[in-house]
């Protein structure tokens, strides 16, 4: 798929255990123009895991990225090889993950700290790729912020857009970003920058917008509220907060395998959703004590 990058773009943010197949179609319909999928293990995938392959699973009507992490190009090169991504349009590529168990395994930000090394696998993932391929990443690690000299990397290794978390690998999610990194991102490079990074208002994307971004992408607060899309592109919501919730639940029915995982999973999910019911302080408590899909539903049935 061509992009175009003419036409600002609003995109649900990838988020490992929350940007599901079910959410992402949900979001999409709710007007992100882009979602992107969890980020997905590519020595799972090379290794036929179920569980990562299920993963690959994609209904939405939008642009539909795929975020990939790992640091082996033989494995990169094999799984973008196969036919396993073929419900996507864009595959995302994993530079930012905090996360100890992910960076000791010398993935996701820790891709920041060899900027050589990481070109040989950008380049390879472009070059064996047939889809756009587009590299996600934050300020920098070990208290270093190369993230200049890293979108430089990307765009020379022929990477079709980058985007930005501003905050430091040690920073994780707290504090505020850094706005002026996305400005001189944007003047570093010719390739479009997405911001990602506490996006919620109109005039936070207009700001992304007068400094150059080529779009932004929605993480946490699109939690529990597909409606920021529909708010942020002026259009009217396809359908009720109680209908997010019934047609998530009802999509996921077919992804998990046992009634536990799937009670166990949406829960979660639900007590997003009816954060902006009346009765919400009594529904959460319930929602905690609730162990059976007949439960839950009764729940969504309470929302209004
Ligand atoms: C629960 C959670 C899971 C996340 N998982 C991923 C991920 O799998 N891949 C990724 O690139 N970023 C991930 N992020 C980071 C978000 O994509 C985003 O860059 C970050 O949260 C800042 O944007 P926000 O303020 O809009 O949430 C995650 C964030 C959260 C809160």
């Amino acid at each position: 798929m061509k992009i175009d990058f003419n036409k600002f773009i609003i995109a649900l943010a990838p988020m490992a255990g929350v940007t599901d197949f079910a959410f992402r179609k949900i979001c999409a319909d709710f007007g992100a123009d882009m979602v992107v999928s969890e980020m997905i293990s590519v020595k799972a995938l090379e290794h036929n895991s179920k569980a990562s392959e299920k993963m690959l699973r994609e209904e939405s009507k939008s642009i539909r990225a795929v975020q990939l992490f790992g640091h082996d190009k033989d494995s990169l090169i094999n799984v973008i090889s196969s036919n396993l991504l073929k419900n996507f349009d864009i595959i995302d590529f994993n530079c930012g993950c905090p996360a100890p168990k992910i960076v000791k395994n010398n993935d996701g930000s820790a891709m920041m700290r060899d900027i050589e090394k990481t070109k040989e696998i950008i380049s390879a993932l472009v070059r064996f790729s047939n889809k756009p391929v587009s590299v996600k990443f934050r300020l920098g690690i070990d208290g270093v912020e190369n993230y200049i000299e890293f979108g430089k990397m990307c765009e020379q290794a022929g990477v079709s857009f980058i985007t930005l978390h501003a905050r430091t690998r040690e920073q994780g999610y707290s504090g505020s970003v850094d706005k002026n990194a996305y400005k001189k991102l944007v003047e570093s490079v010719k390739i479009p920058v997405f911001w990602s990074g506490d996006i919620k208002t109109k005039e936070d994307v207009e700001y992304a917008k007068s400094i150059g971004c080529a779009g932004v992408m929605i993480g946490r607060n699109a939690i529990g509220n597909p409606e920021i899309f529909s708010t942020l592109k002026e259009i009217n919501p396809p359908y009720t907060k109680k209908d997010v919730a019934k047609t998530h639940l009802e999509m996921l029915k077919t992804y998990f395998k046992t009634e536990r995982t799937l009670v166990a999973y949406f829960k979660k999910h639900l007590m997003w959703y009816v954060k902006s019911t009346k009765n919400v302080t009594l529904l959460k408590q319930q929602i905690l004590q609730f162990s059976t899909l007949q439960q839950l539903e009764s729940i969504i049935e309470k929302m209004d």
